[in-house]
């Protein structure tokens, strides 16, 4: 079986995968195979790979005449056309296990250097551009805050549990409501988006990226947000306006924001660069070490098991 994944990733997640199958890296020093050059040997394989950027095509899963699975590191799936996929019978799977605890450990570590201003006075300090003294430097306690979870999926409930063990109240929308022994779990109260949005001190969107979430934070919706109130996005850049949340922080209207994802990728609004009330991050949510291999791990399997059977965690 013929294995290419299209990035340099680190092997140990790999070695199972590697004593089973013939399995090709990028040579050496080179981060990724780039799109052009998968296309060029994609119909060598029985399987790819792929990083959650790595546009996975109608034109590359035709060229893939041997496809049979694609393997997506990662929990979201937005970079490969699923339907074409689906009507081709190749599969398609996920790695959401491993990406769960990391991600909510980023929101909630962006809601604390958000809300008690860490990364702002980091930089303050170093610039000697900082006052010290009482009544400088505020921020806003999490304890008795209200949490808005947009997307109450394993991501949104990592973070409840979290959100819950640091005294928020937590408040959450979804497709649907949760099972009640589960809102029990964090007392975690479903509302609409609406009375979400209103009412929140911090809202976090851990909903994946569809037409029905595309801007979901926008112009309109920033201004029901409560001017002392932050929002937190760890899902998909294009969730939000990024030019009306930049407008929104830069006129003060609302409190602060955290971003490890951006509507542009790896590019960030200049725009925010600027702003004192927004802490960036490039897209660390599952950036840790134990992850990677993890995911690696996860992605493997999903492979061998859909050859030798067992379960696989598959999105088509
Ligand atoms: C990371 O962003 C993922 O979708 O796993």
């Amino acid at each position: 079986m013929k294995v290419l994944v299209t990035y340099n990733m680190f092997r140990d997640g790999y070695s199972e995968l590697i004593s089973k199958y013939d399995v090709t890296f990028p040579a050496e020093g080179k981060e990724s195979f780039t799109y052009e050059e998968v296309l060029e040997v994609i119909h060598e394989y029985d399987v790819l790979q792929s990083m959650y950027n790595f546009p996975v095509t109608a034109e590359l899963l035709d060229k893939g005449v041997n496809l049979k699975i694609v393997s997506n590191y990662a929990a979201g799936f937005e970079n490969i056309d699923v339907d074409y996929a689906t009507k081709k019978g190749i599969v398609i799977t996920n790695t959401p296990d491993p990406v769960t605890e990391p991600t909510a450990d980023m929101a909630m570590g962006l809601m604390l250097s958000v809300m008690r201003r860490i990364a702002d006075c980091d930089r303050r300090l170093r610039t000697k551009d900082l006052e010290w003294g009482l009544l400088n430097n505020l921020g806003y306690s999490l304890w008795g805050k209200t949490l808005g979870i947009y997307g109450m999926g394993r991501i949104g409930q990592a973070l409840a549990r979290r959100a819950k063990a640091a005294g928020m109240k937590v408040v959450y929308n979804n497709r649907r409501p949760l099972d009640p022994k589960i809102e029990s779990l964090y007392d975690a109260r479903f509302v609409s988006f609406e009375e979400l949005i209103k009412t929140s001190d911090v809202i976090s969107l851990n909903a994946p990226n569809t037409p029905d979430t595309y801007h979901i934070i926008n112009k309109e919706t920033i201004k029901l947000m409560k001017p002392t109130a932050s929002i937190i996005n760890t899902a998909r850049g294009p969730l939000i306006d990024e030019s009306a949340l930049a407008e929104a922080l830069r006129n003060r209207e609302i409190y602060g924001a955290g971003l490890d994802v951006f509507e542009g990728g790896h590019k960030v609004s200049e725009e925010l660069l600027d702003l004192d009330n927004v802490v960036l991050t490039p897209h660390t949510g599952t950036q840790t070490y134990d992850v990677r291999n993890e995911m690696a791990a996860f992605a493997s399997q999903n492979i061998i098991n859909f050859f030798e059977g067992g379960k696989i965690c598959r999105v088509n």
